[in-house]
């Protein structure tokens, strides 16, 4: 079984990128499933934080999940021509802590879609998925952008 772990970039009840990862989900082929994490309940990010107390159990669950997973697949709109502030947020602390990188990451097929693409997200799709290659040696596979 392929198992795919989907984030939505929004909090928002009504997202369109929520709600392209739940059709998604319903669309997937035989053999593989799409899982739809949260980043509900993720604090913002606090070096102080950690330092006290790791990472936060929404945090740990989500790791735990890309990690026993095949791909990650991220839905997320632009906002002001780079992601939503919390996506960036949940994104930095899956980084966390560094040696823990190549457990989570290594050799997951990771992929940006939004309910609107745009030129911004590329960009930082090409940015996450660098570093998810300088931290876990994962192997870069580029495909086309959609329109
Ligand atoms: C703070 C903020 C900034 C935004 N910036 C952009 C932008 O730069 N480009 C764009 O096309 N849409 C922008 N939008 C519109 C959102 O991308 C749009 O509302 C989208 O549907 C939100 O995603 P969601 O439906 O998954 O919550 C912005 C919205 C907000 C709230």
């Amino acid at each position: 079984m392929t198992r795919i772990v989907g984030i939505s970039g929004s909090l928002r009840r009504g997202s369109y990128n929520s709600a392209l990862l739940r059709a998604a989900a319903a669309s997937m082929p035989g053999g593989a499933a799409l899982v739809v994490g949260s980043m509900a309940g993720i604090p913002l990010y606090d070096g102080d934080d950690e330092a006290a107390n790791g990472v936060p159990p929404p945090v740990a669950a989500l790791k735990d999940a890309i990690a026993t997973a095949d791909g990650l697949l991220l839905a997320t709109p632009e906002y002001n021509n780079s992601v939503p502030g919390v996506f960036k947020n949940a994104i930095d602390w899956l980084s966390r802590p560094p040696a823990d990188a190549a457990r989570v990451f290594a050799g997951k097929r990771v992929a940006l879609v939004g309910a609107k693409v745009a030129e911004a997200l590329r960009a930082y799709l090409a940015g996450f998925v660098a570093w998810i290659e300088d931290a876990s040696g994962a192997e870069r596979k580029t495909g086309p952008a959609g329109p």
